[in-house]
């Protein structure tokens, strides 16, 4: 399932999965980066976790739930944490930007789930998502605009620890 529709595999079983959503799929939210797992431009969420797409192989995901920034807002409705890339200009081309708003989404559920990060200072549930933690959650997600400081107040605001 793509977004919530069931879709039949690519025929060549080497087709990535950026490479199926983008190309066979028409779902051009996800971009292509680095290709090598290296930007996280490609991130999206399956059942719920975050993964490079372009490292992994769409007749890899028999059964599982994938979803894109397609799949989590839309024009006329947008997710919250899309209101608040725009609110805080979190962006400059964009190109990064639904890498990073599906990261952030996964990253909170990571943190939601009690899985550590390397700045985590103690294992407490429920775990908190403060800035710092989210912070380092996003560190493999590469802004080649330099965004990155509007981009940290978009999240610390969607999470609630704006400054
Ligand atoms: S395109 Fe997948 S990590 Fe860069
Ligand atoms: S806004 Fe341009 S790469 Fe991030």
């Amino acid at each position: 399932m793509v977004n919530g529709v069931r879709r039949p595999f690519p025929a060549d079983p080497r087709t990535s999965l950026l490479d199926f959503l983008r190309e066979h799929l028409n779902l051009t939210g996800t971009k292509k980066g680095c290709d090598q797992g290296q930007c996280g431009a490609c991130t999206v969420l399956v059942n719920g976790t975050r993964i490079n797409s372009c490292l992994s192989l769409a007749i890899m995901h028999d059964g599982d739930e994938v979803t894109t920034v397609e799949g989590l807002g839309s024009a006329s409705a947008l997710h919250p944490l899309q209101r608040a890339f725009i609110k805080h200009d979190g962006f400059q081309c964009g190109y990064c930007t639904p890498g990073q708003i599906c990261s952030a989404v996964g990253a909170l559920h990571e943190v939601e789930r009690g899985v550590p990060s390397h700045v985590t200072e103690e294992l407490v549930e429920p775990m908190h998502a403060s800035r710092s933690e989210m912070r380092e959650r996003m560190s493999g997600n590469i802004c080649r605009c330099g965004a990155y400081s509007n981009i940290q107040e978009a999240i610390a605001d969607y999470i609630g620890d704006a400054a």
